[in-house]
């Protein structure tokens, strides 16, 4: 999510590792080491690893709630599982959605 797209990854690839595999962008500053914050992803489903210590120091939150860090969290699953991952939108491209949308909405007027 948001782009509705199914993807499927082998047992103990990070969900970042995954994603660059299938050309969906998770901005990231410190490559995988849980130290920038930037790959925060909600996630909803079986078939995850735990959180790592590095997770539930940065984040300081539990699994309940579904945030993770992509760079940390793996999958587990050796079969078929639904697994819901919504990555944020870029802040770039959130902008320049918004701006699009305004001027459509603009020229409805
Ligand atoms: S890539 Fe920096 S925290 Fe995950």
């Amino acid at each position: 999510m948001p782009d509705n797209r199914t993807i499927e990854a082998k047992s103990g690839v990070t969900l970042l590792d995954m994603a660059r595999s299938t050309r969906v962008s998770i901005r990231t500053r410190c490559e995988g080491k849980a130290g920038c914050l930037m790959c925060k992803v909600q996630v909803a489903g079986e078939g995850i690893s735990p959180p790592t210590a590095a997770e539930r120091q940065k984040l300081g939150i539990d699994s309940s709630t579904g945030l993770r860090l992509a760079c940390q969290a793996k999958i587990t699953a050796s079969g078929v599982c639904d697994l819901v991952v919504t990555v944020p939108e870029d802040p770039l491209k959130a902008a320049v959605r918004r701006q699009l949308q305004q001027q459509e909405d603009d020229e409805l007027w």
